[in-house]
């Protein structure tokens, strides 16, 4: 009787919502109305979703705790999965398709709970910006925040609510594809950009208009893949663990993010998605995280190809234990977990809590009392003019001023200049990779950019051809979203003739600009390189450029630091721009002429040969101290570029260090100030960074660790006091000896400048 009565209220409840929605009235269903505080907020949570969880079977749990992908065929319909209350769905962008499932999920499932629309917007969604390793490089934190935000307005403006970004692994290996997909080597650099990133995509709190769900990934280790190939087992020391790899995913739960996601790979021999002590342990007992956790793709599944399961049975069983709320794409959850639960493999209890968390995110997103979007507005609301120019100044800050012999940057506006490469004007490339939902044809080339540049200069002319082709490798992952494009010169002779028209343009030119690197598949996932050349025969095309004796610039396009050994010391001027995204043609013509400035900085180590990878400036310095680059008996072992470098149009002098205090307590901190002058002709930025060193203590400690850095604009000729506060907590590491995180007292060397090899130096104690 109570139960048909509450069943009909319930329906009452649900037609008047239904009434709403399709009158495309603002919708608050009163069942699940948000509340204003943050603290109702987590109580109204509570109530709903406690109140479901009463109601729902074993079956619904299951389809809660289900992620399907929606670019694989489907043995049942997505609606039908919708009615079913499958969790979420994965792969669809389609906003009238989003809203339509969104619609089946809320008024014909049993309990009409939202579905959730996960996608990889990592560094955009149509609109593209420059790739995370590249806004890692810009270093302003500012900038990753920024563009993070728009992509979330233009993701959740699609129906997307859910982005499984921001990848946060530390990288000390170039060849690792996944490079670009993260913030570089550095765990201080790589935290300070994962919790703007998080800000960025959800905003102050969770449930904003534009808040795109976040979800920190991969969880954790798949950066030190052995090799740098992908997917490769990791092997990490807890030194290591506890000090490089995991500070940045600490950072992003602190941050807030709603999600995280488990990596694939062994890490020390237990899958990550199978991993007790990373899940329970330090994530929850530790950092109280109170997100969901998701599996990556089929992970579940592999845990029986890593030899760690039995069965499918035994995978699901193991997983959800472990701690996997949600399983991403491989149904053993859906076909297994029933069983599981119903032998005593899994208790009732863990599948409930690991419910209870999906829920509780799906409400705090606001997906309860707002679950559709505006279909027809949506068109409107992507690629605007102020994502584009986000897009532009967001690579603008990101380029990399590697080499500019002879101020041959920035580039006269007149004369000729031949524009050579196969990078000159692919739409695909300047993307990158991860751009699955743009569109090439909103994408500014660089040739569309120096035209552009050129029409408001008319003593500018341009000439332009590909010279060589990028040969590619096996097809990639994405080549559906961005088929390989076929070779143009399908013959040697056709080839041979191609090469030398681009050298007797160059030779017919007043100066060159060379766009070389890797095209957009040859990074990201499944898509390491055992060596680091220019792929090709682009080093060749370069080498017969320089031979012209001509001025030459090197525009590079790379998700990964290349080997540019050679170029390092023969071509006049090299300008890394990494994939800049939809505008980066705009902001490459910008830089090249100077109306921007580049300014950033390395955020990884640049090795001058592959044979040196993994390589990294946060070593622990052992014997022989006065000699550490001399490790190879065939050459240096000195990186050609350090970490933190990066040239500037303008100079900059760097000095009068000071501290607040010689000392300070284990629990204080010190504020360090230097003066910056801008001595040269033009507005530039320059970023400070300090360095320290502790001298002694239970554990050896890295020759130098980043502890704090500030990038500022400076006039021609001004002069500014930078102070940046070091905490002692920042000093604080996990040591292998007490097995514990603490700020250990002792004398520590400090340096100031602006790369990794700063040279101005103080100490200071802790006490
Ligand atoms: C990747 C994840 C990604 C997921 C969904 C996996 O193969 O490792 O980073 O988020 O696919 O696309």
């Amino acid at each position: 009787m109570y139960a048909s009565a509450l069943r009909r209220s319930t329906l009452f409840v649900a037609i008047a919502f239904f009434t709403l929605a399709s009158a495309g009235l603002p919708l608050l269903n009163p069942v699940f109305a948000a509340p204003t505080t943050s603290e109702g907020n987590d109580v109204a949570a509570s109530r709903v979703v406690e109140g479901l969880l009463k109601k729902m079977t074993l079956e619904e749990k299951i389809g809660q705790m289900s992620q399907v992908a929606l670019n694989q065929p489907q043995t049942i319909s997505p609606e039908e999965q919708a009615r079913q209350g499958v969790g979420s769905f994965l792969f669809i962008t389609d906003p009238a398709r989003i809203n339509h499932l969104q619609h089946v999920a809320v008024e014909q499932s049993r309990l009409h709970i939202p579905l959730i629309f996960g996608f990889d917007v990592i560094h955009g969604f149509r609109t593209i910006y420059p790739v995370p390793l590249a806004l890692a490089a810009s270093w302003d934190p500012k900038v990753a925040e920024h563009a993070q935000h728009m992509a979330a307005r233009e993701a959740r403006a699609a129906g997307v609510n859910w982005t499984f970004a921001p990848m946060v692994d530390i990288a000390r290996d170039a060849r690792w594809g996944r490079i670009m997909e993260g913030a570089g080597e550095d765990p201080y650099l790589g935290a300070r950009m994962a919790e703007a990133q998080i800000h960025g995509f959800q905003g102050e709190t969770l449930g904003g208009p534009d808040s795109l769900l976040a979800c920190v990934k991969h969880f954790a280790g798949y950066g030190a893949a052995v090799g740098g190939r992908d997917y490769e087992e990791s092997n990490i020391s807890d030194e290591q663990l506890w000090n490089v790899y995991l500070p940045p995913f600490e950072a992003a739960v602190d941050a807030g993010s709603g999600t995280l996601m488990t990596a694939y790979m062994d890490l020390n021999g237990v899958p990550a998605a199978g991993n007790n002590w990373l899940l329970h342990d330090v994530l929850r007992d530790k950092w109280h995280f109170n997100g969901f956790v998701v599996s990556d793709w089929d992970a579940v599944k592999s845990l029986t190809v890593h030899g760690f399961a039995a069965d499918d049975a035994d995978a699901a069983a193991r997983a959800v234990n472990a701690g996997i709320d949600m399983e991403m794409t491989s149904h053993v959850y859906r076909d297994q977990l029933a069983a599981a639960v119903k032998d005593g493999r899994v208790s009732q209890a863990t599948v409930d809590e690991a419910v209870r968390r999906i829920l509780t995110v799906k409400y705090r997103l606001g997906l309860f009392s707002s679950p559709y979007i505006n279909v027809e507005e949506a068109p409107s609301r992507m690629v605007t003019q102020e994502q584009r120019t986000a897009s532009r100044l967001a690579a603008e800050r990101s380029a990399v001023l590697l080499r500019n012999e002879n101020q041959i940057l920035p580039l006269k506006t007149s004369g000729t200049v031949a524009l050579i490469g196969p990078l000159i004007d692919s739409k695909a490339d300047i993307m990158g990779s991860w751009s699955l939902a743009a569109h090439q044809a909103d994408s500014v080339t660089v040739l569309d950019g120096m035209k552009r540049y050129t029409a408001s200069h008319p003593a500018l002319k341009i000439v332009s051809t590909v010279g060589v082709e990028i040969e590619r490798g096996q097809p990639s992952i994405f080549d559906e979203q961005f088929a390989s494009p076929k070779p143009k010169f399908a013959t040697d002779d056709q080839r041979q003739r191609e090469f030398a028209h681009a050298i007797e343009l160059v030779k017919s030119s007043d100066v060159a600009v060379l766009v070389l690197g890797e095209s957009q598949d040859m990074s990201g996932e499944r898509a390491s390189r055992s060596t680091l050349t220019l792929p090709g025969k682009q080093e060749q095309l370069l080498e017969a450029a320089v031979a012209t004796g001509k001025p030459i610039v090197l525009l590079l396009m790379n998700g990964r630091p290349l080997d540019i050994t050679w170029a390092s010391s023969h071509v006049a001027a090299i300008l890394d721009d990494w994939y800049p995204g939809t505008d980066g043609g705009n902001a490459i013509a910008n830089l090249l002429f100077g109306e921007a400035v580049p300014g950033g900085k390395l955020p990884v180590s640049w090795p001058r040969t592959v044979g040196q990878e993994p390589l990294y400036y946060g070593e622990n310095l052992t014997q022989i101290p006065d000699a550490p680059n001399t490790r190879y008996w065939d050459g240096s072992s000195a990186p050609l570029y350090p970490f933190g470098f990066g040239l500037s149009y303008s100079t900059f002098t760097l000095g009068n260090l000071k501290s607040s205090a010689s000392t300070m307590h284990t629990t204080g901190s010190i504020t360090m100030s230097c003066d910056v002058t801008n001595i040269g002709k033009i507005a530039a930025d320059e970023v400070v960074q300090i360095y320290t060193h502790q001298r002694a203590g239970s554990a050896s400690r890295p020759v130098r660790e980043l502890k704090g850095f500030k990038r500022v604009t400076l006039k021609a000729g001004e002069h500014q006091t930078v102070s940046i506060k070091v905490d002692a907590q920042e000093l604080a590491f996990w040591s292998p000896q007490t097995h514990k995180r603490s700020v250990e007292p002792g004398v520590f060397d400090l340096w100031v400048g602006n790369s990794s090899q700063a040279t101005t130096h103080t100490t200071f104690a802790v006490k």
